[in-house]
C-alpha cells in the first residue's frame, strides 16, 4: 500500500508523468529524454532515480548507453497508473517528437547494418585481394563502358578491353583516361573471332556479355584459345529468366543460361577445375547472377 501511494505521489509531478509516458512506448536513454522533454539533464536524471527507486522503471546497457524502460506489466497493482499516464493528453507534443526520434534511430540502425556488412565495402575488398595477385595479363570480353576493365587495370599488368561497340569503347577510353590508367588496350572486335594470338593471356573475364553473343560456345572457345595453359576464366552470367523484353530493349540474344549448359561448353573447349557460385536474388529483381571460374587444362 505504501509503495502504491508513493508511486501515485511521485507521478503527481507532470515532468515525471511525461517521462513515464514516453518510456511506456520505447526504451530511452538520458540524452534522448532530455531532447524529448526539454528539461536539463540533471533534472531528468533526478526523475529517473525516483522512478527507478519505486521499481517503476529499469535500466539496461546497450551499445555503451543506458536505456530506461517500463519495469512493470498489467499484473502489477500500479498498472492503472501507467495506463493513466499513457492516456493523458499530450499537450507538449512529446509523442510526435518520440516518433521522429524512433524513425531516426531506425535509419541509423539500417545504415550501421549496411556499413558493418562485409559486402558494403566489396569494391575495396576485391581491389585489396586482387592486389595480392601476380600482375596478370587480362582480357575483358565485352567490356562495355569499361567499369570492370578500369577496376582490373589497378592490379593487372595489362588489360585488353574488347567490345564491338565503338560507342561503348569511347566511354571506356574516357573512363580510363579520367582514372589515369595507361595499361589498357582497347580492341574493337567481334568476340567470336579475335585477333589476339593463341596462348598468351593469364586471365579472361566475361561479365554479362555472353547473353549478347550469337554463339556462346564459340566465344568460350576463343577464351580458351587466347589463354596460356593454366590460364583462368571468370564468367558472370544471368540465370535463366522469362523477361522477354530484354531481347528487344537491351539486345540480349539469350534469356540467361542454365549454369550446367555453360559448364558443359567450358569442358568441351578445354577448361577444368570449374567452380560455381550462385548469387541470391536481390530485392524484387527478376534477375539472378551466377559466377563460374575455370582453368585452361594444359
Ligand atoms: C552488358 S554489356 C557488359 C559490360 C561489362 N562487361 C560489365 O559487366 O559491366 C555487354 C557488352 O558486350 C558487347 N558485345 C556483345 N556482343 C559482342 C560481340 N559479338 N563482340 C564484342 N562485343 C560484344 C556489347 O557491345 C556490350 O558492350
Amino acid at each position: 500500500m505504501e509503495e502504491l501511494s508513493q508511486s501515485f505521489r511521485a507521478l503527481g509531478d507532470p515532468t515525471r508523468l511525461r517521462i513515464l509516458r514516453l518510456m511506456a512506448r520505447a526504451p530511452l536513454n538520458v540524452s534522448e529524454l532530455v531532447s524529448l522533454v526539454g528539461v536539463a539533464q540533471s533534472s531528468v536524471s533526478h526523475h529517473l532515480g525516483k522512478l527507478k527507486g519505486l521499481g517503476l522503471i529499469r535500466e539496461e546497457r546497450q551499445a555503451g548507453f543506458t536505456y530506461y524502460s517500463l519495469a512493470l506489466g498489467p499484473e502489477d497493482a500500479r498498472w492503472p497508473l501507467i495506463r493513466l499516464a499513457r492516456e493523458a493528453a499530450d499537450e507538449e507534443g512529446d509523442l510526435a517528437r518520440l516518433e521522429d526520434l524512433l524513425r531516426q534511430r531506425e535509419d541509423r540502425q539500417a545504415l550501421n547494418e549496411r556499413l558493418l556488412e562485409p559486402g558494403q565495402s566489396w569494391f575495396l575488398w576485391a581491389g585489396a585481394l586482387a592486389s595480392l595477385l601476380p600482375a596478370l595479363d587480362v582480357a575483358d570480353f565485352g567490356c562495355g563502358t569499361g567499369v570492370l576493365s578500369v577496376a582490373i587495370a589497378r592490379w593487372a599488368s595489362r588489360v585488353w578491353a574488347i567490345d564491338q561497340s565503338e560507342v561503348a569503347l569511347t566511354q571506356a577510353r574516357e573512363r580510363a583516361a579520367r582514372e589515369g590508367r595507361s595499361n589498357i588496350r582497347f580492341l574493337r572486335e567481334d568476340l567470336h573471332r579475335l585477333s589476339l594470338p593463341s596462348g598468351e593471356r593469364d586471365l579472361v573475364v566475361i561479365s554479362q556479355s555472353l547473353h549478347h553473343v550469337e554463339s556462346p560456345p564459340a566465344v568460350l572457345a576463343e577464351a580458351a584459345r587466347i589463354l596460356k595453359p593454366g590460364g583462368k576464366l571468370v564468367l558472370l552470367e544471368l540465370m535463366p529468366h522469362d523477361e522477354r523484353w530484354v531481347l528487344e530493349r537491351l539486345g540480349h540474344r539469350h534469356l540467361g543460361f542454365a549454369p550446367e549448359t555453360l559448364e558443359a561448353s567450358l569442358r568441351e573447349v578445354g577448361f577444368g577445375a570449374l567452380t560455381r557460385d550462385t548469387h541470391a536474388r536481390e530485392g524484387a529483381s527478376p534477375f539472378r547472377v551466377f559466377l563460374i571460374t575455370g582453368v585452361k587444362q594444359s
